[in-house]
């Protein structure tokens, strides 16, 4: 069976592993070692897959400059889907990345027909108070989109470079799709990418935690990207064999490759409409490139970095690599020199009112189930917790959820049970057991049948009551500090 994103109609994954074929998205595991203390959600392989989260792994790792992003429509309930997202916001926001939250009143206009002041109500008192209570720090951005003017001015701009006929590929639009339902689209796109307006300190790499059904959104907004840019840098390779990079200008204006050629202190051919670099990455022609990059921040972090390298390797010959040493020494070297040159050609874009965008990362992560098994579904209120759900209740729920158990004990005792079937096992798994070892013996004692229901039902009720007990302080807590956030209103 293949697999459909649609992000309007809740689908259902019924293999994980196809969307690595099918969608070109990557395995979490393959990642998963150059992150240092990795989440609870990577740990256990709730989150399965990544585009481009190396990026990320080593933002986090050297302290590089680095963006999380995620949205909300407010369509209704806050409930556990939104705390997961909400979780990796605040872990990455934790490890050093400026953290951007839009609510998408725009969509939920336009998709649900909900009013300005409904989408405000839910935005608020659902997503905002409990992103807050959950840890969100005062120095992140949270905007309604209505009221965010540089994301409306962006998807704006990037309307130029969409077209109805991707439009349907994507997302199966039609004629009868209605203007603001694509305008939603676009300003989806455009919150993705206004981490790397100049406003925001420029290009940086973002990640987008998400669910596998957003993926179109992102599969757009990466092509976007690309597209919107006003260079692109390439490692080309010479008769030789020799490597040697290029920057393509097309569409750019003349006056910006002139530019561009000036702040590359080496040998550089301008053409018409890219210049090749024929300069040998050397110390001093690295030194003399930093030397060029004018935002005083970045200028430290890359002098920082040539020195760390050079200190490596303290004579550098990148073209003459023979042994596996200088091979290294040539990665190292090869690497910074890109990210040097990708700096100041977003410098010189920024001057001639162009773009440099990297392609956004992206997680993925898996869905709940709902507690009866099957869907999770915002009709019935039986099927998921609610993070405003009266704690009583949200106990309640856990002690009727559907578990992984046989019909009588006996038989349990006999056969063991099926955590990987059992919604009560995915609620201490995703959400409530945060130790790992306490969850592996809860697994092992189930399925050798030393485990009854009753006792993982018990212990899953009381931690989900503590839980929503102190979410619900906390969200109390939020609201009298509301004013302390930066949070953009639609005016
Ligand atoms: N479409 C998302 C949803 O249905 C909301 C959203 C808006 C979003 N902008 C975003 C998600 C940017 C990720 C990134 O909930
Ligand atoms: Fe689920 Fe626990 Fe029952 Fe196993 S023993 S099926 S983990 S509730």
């Amino acid at each position: 069976m293949t697999n459909k994103l649609d992000p309007w109609s809740s689908s259902e994954i019924n293999d994980y592993s196809k969307l690595f074929e099918e969608f070109g998205i990557s395995p979490f595991d393959n990642v998963l070692p150059e992150i240092p203390s990795p989440h609870m959600y990577m740990r256990r392989r709730v989150i399965f897959g990544h585009r481009d989260y190396e990026q990320i792994a080593e933002a986090i790792r050297t302290g590089a400059p680095f963006s999380v992003m995620d949205g909300f429509m407010p369509s209704g309930k806050v409930h556990l889907g939104h705390k997961m997202v909400m979780d990796q916001i605040i872990w990455h926001q934790q490890r050093g990345a400026s953290a951007f939250v839009g609510i998408a009143d725009r969509e939920a206009f336009s998709v649900r027909g909900f009013s300005w002041q409904k989408c405000r109500e839910i935005g608020v008192e659902e997503y905002i108070l409990s992103l807050i209570a959950l840890g969100f720090k005062p120095d992140g951005l949270i905007y309604f989109q209505s009221g965010c003017g540089s994301v409306k001015d962006l998807a704006f701009e990037l309307g130029v470079k969409i077209n109805f006929s991707e439009l349907s590929a994507i997302y199966g639009f039609s004629g009868e799709t209605n203007l603001s339902h694509m305008i939603s689209v676009a300003t989806q796109a455009a919150d993705i990418l206004q981490p790397q307006l100049e406003e925001f300190g420029g290009p940086k790499p973002v990640v987008v935690p998400v669910g596998p059904d957003q993926d179109p959104h992102l599969r757009l907004t990466r092509g976007l990207a690309g597209k919107m840019s006003m260079f692109r840098v390439e490692e080309r390779e010479n008769a030789n064999g020799g490597k040697y990079l290029s920057v393509r200008g097309k569409g750019a204006l003349k006056e910006a490759l002139q530019e561009l050629k000036k702040r590359i202190p080496g040998k550089v051919k301008l053409y018409e409409e890219h210049l090749d670099i024929i300069q040998t990455s050397d110390y001093p022609f690295l030194e003399r490139l930093v030397s060029q990059i004018n935002q005083p921040e970045k200028k430290r972090y890359f002098t920082t970095e040539l020195e760390e390298v050079s200190k490596f390797a303290n004579e550098i010959k990148p073209y003459e690599f023979s042994g596996y040493e200088e091979y290294f020494v040539f990665r190292k070297v090869w690497k910074l020199t890109l990210k040097i040159l990708d700096e100041i050609v977003a410098e010189v874009a920024a001057e001639f009112e162009g773009y440099a965008f990297i392609p956004p990362a992206s997680t993925y992560h898996r869905f709940m189930s709902g507690l009866q098994g099957g869907k999770m579904s915002s009709s019935v209120p039986d099927s998921y917790i609610a993070l405003t759900d009266n704690p009583k209740e949200g106990a309640k729920k856990v002690k009727r959820a559907k578990t992984g158990g046989c019909v009588t004990l006996e038989e349990q005792k006999k056969l063991g049970g099926k955590p990987d079937e059992c919604s009560v096992f995915e609620l201490l798994l995703f959400h409530l057991a945060e130790n790992d070892d306490e969850l592996l013996e809860i697994r092992e004692e189930c399925v050798c049948g030393t485990r009854m229901c009753g006792s993982c039902k018990q212990l899953a009720a009381e931690k989900m009551y503590e839980f929503l007990k102190d979410h619900q302080e906390k969200r109390e807590l939020a609201r009298e500090h509301l004013d302390e956030y930066n949070i953009i209103y639609k005016k």
